[in-house]
């Protein structure tokens, strides 16, 4: 490295002041395609957990693409506080990385209380029972995040145009009350809920909740898919 490259580098990480998470991205490992940001489910052990189905498909199909689980607490017994927890990280994540990488696009996907997390982390918190407040994402990040992916989410509310999956008249058990909010990333979000999941479809007849657990192996590849489209 030439001593002008390297007082380059050293005047951007002087230059860029971005939230503590993101120190650890290194330029030199922005996406060359999109990097894909997860949030499982609730629960102790990885980061990944049952998300590494569809981290496995982006990886293998879609060139230059990265992808992290994002490290919240999920493991907390405490719900509240552990989606608030992620939609907090994933907002300084998205900050973050959008600055390092600003030429990286981002997708993001949450299952169950990581698709919680997730909506309330680009649409704020609008659900009755759900008291930890966060503010919508900035619409400036817009042009980064380019999909947003929620499985089975308990904000979940019908007749949005970003719904995808046969729950057409249910809600989950936190219905969100102003999806409007949800709309400047309209075209980047898919929300997907069936009929039979009680957490995101409550309404209807609940089925041992089964429904809850087979949207990877019924929809991963349409998520790859949309990712791929949103890329252009
Ligand atoms: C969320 O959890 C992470 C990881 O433990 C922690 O570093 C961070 O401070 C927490 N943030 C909030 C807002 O609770
Ligand atoms: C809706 O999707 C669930 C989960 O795949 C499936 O079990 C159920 O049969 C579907 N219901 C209808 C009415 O299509």
């Amino acid at each position: 490295m030439t001593v002008s490259s390297l007082a380059f580098r050293l005047l951007i990480l002087a230059t860029f002041i971005v939230p503590s998470i993101a120190q650890a991205i290194n330029p030199a490992d922005c996406a060359s395609s999109v990097h894909l940001l997860l949030l499982r489910g609730e629960g102790t052990g990885d980061d990944l957990n049952v998300l590494d189905t569809i981290q496995n498909l982006v990886l293998e199909q879609i060139p230059g693409a990265t992808s992290l689980g994002v490290p919240y607490q999920h493991g907390d017994s405490d719900k509240q506080f552990a989606a608030y927890n992620g939609s907090v990280l994933l907002q300084q994540y998205i900050a973050g990385y959008a600055t390092t990488c600003p030429d990286s696009k981002i997708a993001v996907l949450g299952y169950s209380l990581g698709a919680v997390a997730t909506m309330n982390a680009i649409c704020g918190v609008s659900s009755l029972l759900i008291t930890h407040a966060v503010e919508a994402l900035d619409f400036k990040y817009a042009s980064n995040v380019i999909a947003v992916v929620a499985y089975g989410d308990e904000t979940y509310v019908p007749l949005q145009s970003w719904n995808v999956g046969n729950c057409t008249i249910g809600a989950g058990i936190y219905p969100r009350l102003d999806p409007g909010a949800c709309e400047p990333f309209a075209s980047s979000l898919k929300s997907y809920c069936d009929y039979g999941d009680y957490q995101c479809c409550s309404i209807l007849p609940d089925d041992a909740n089964a429904a809850h657990h087979t949207y990877f192996t019924k929809y991963n590849q349409d998520v790859v898919a949309f990712i791929q489209s949103r890329l252009g």
